[in-house]
């Protein structure tokens, strides 16, 4: 049963595993074409709050997964949302130059190699899911934990995996929440389209997270306890968003690792500009207390979901 206080080491140690792990997982540098695999590693290597990763082990410890089956998700899940901030900071987009406290890889490499670089690592989340080696078993991610890995990874299971992060990527996902993004730069837009437009771009990564996790268990998932995932990670998907639309606003560089002050500069809806601070903070805690009732029926083994949300939440307390 974790403890509140084991939640930074748990933390910890998953964002520890999670760097081994990514770096396993993609080609060397000094393979060719070097310069893409370096810009590749650049993108992804050292930064980031991991915090799909973290809800995809927190609910797959939930329903009792192996740790060695939860790598697979995990780094394809990471690998996705690299791809989306590369693609996300370039010039046809947001035009950012800083990201995850280093220049964006398009100001370090240049705008083709990080076109490349996302849709590298949008093929190597896949590569992930879906590799077999000679012996049959999925791709080896760590020293320690690739054998049991080969063992219990079934092809149904990856079937289910790639069809559920294509969907979450794609234009009726993050692909598609970011084109309504840059269509609405300018406007303001109703509340119910500003809503969906961050489900899409945000929140259905986070909702895979949470499902890939969840179906990685040992027995098949019970419907009422699927049903109280999903509640949880709707509410997170869309609190993640409106807590990036407010620290974009009320962030430093150095905390945040990336521009603030751009959604205004750039005229993006977001959360800040349709309901001010204040509201929006209200919402994040709204959404966090959503997050907390879906789980109120499972008991402690929810726990590190529930301390998931907080964290997702209390980063702009
Ligand atoms: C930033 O995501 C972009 C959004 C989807 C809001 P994160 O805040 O998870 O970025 P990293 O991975 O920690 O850098
Ligand atoms: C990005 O939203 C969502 C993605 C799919 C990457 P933002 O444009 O607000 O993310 P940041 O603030 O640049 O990280
Ligand atoms: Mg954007
Ligand atoms: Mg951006
Ligand atoms: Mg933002």
């Amino acid at each position: 049963m974790p403890e509140p206080l084991d939640f930074k080491p748990w933390m910890q140690s998953i964002c520890q595993h999670m760097e081994v792990a990514l770096e396993r997982a993609l080609p060397e540098s000094s393979t060719v074409p070097t310069i893409l695999h370096e810009a590749m590693r650049y993108a992804v290597v050292g930064g980031g709050k991991r915090i799909r990763p973290l809800l995809c082990y927190a609910a797959g410890e939930l329903v009792g997964a192996a740790p060695q089956m939860l790598d697979i998700p995990a780094v394809a899940l990471e690998l996705i949302h690299a791809y989306s901030l590369v693609h996300d900071d370039l010039p046809a987009m947001d035009n950012d130059d800083w990201r995850r406290g280093q220049p964006t890889v398009h100001r370090r490499y240049g705008e083709a190699i990080a076109v490349l670089v996302g849709d590298a690592l949008q093929a190597q989340a896949f590569i992930v899911l879906t590799h077999h080696n000679p012996r049959g078993g999925a791709v080896s991610l760590s020293h320690e934990r690739s054998d049991a890995a080969h063992d219990i990874l079934d092809a149904h299971r990856q079937a289910q995996w790639v069809r559920e992060l294509a969907w979450a990527s794609g234009s009726l996902g993050m692909a598609g929440g970011q084109a309504l993004d840059l269509s609405s730069v300018g406007l303001t837009l109703p509340r119910a389209q500003l809503e969906t437009m961050h489900r899409l771009k945000t929140g259905a990564l986070i909702e895979a997270a949470v499902r890939m996790g969840a179906h990685a268990g040992p027995t098949p998932i019970e419907p009422e306890l699927e049903t109280a995932l999903g509640v949880y990670a709707r509410a997170i998907g869309l609190a993640f968003q409106v807590v990036d639309d407010l620290l974009d606003a009320t962030a430093t560089a150095s905390t945040l690792g990336k521009t603030p002050g751009k959604d205004a500069l750039q005229a993006k809806p977001t959360y800040v500009s349709m309901l001010g601070l204040e509201a929006s903070h209200a919402l994040a805690q709204e959404l966090r207390i959503e997050a907390h009732l879906a789980l109120e029926r499972l008991g402690h083994r929810a726990d590190r979901l529930a301390q998931l949300a907080d964290w997702v939440v209390e980063r702009v307390s």
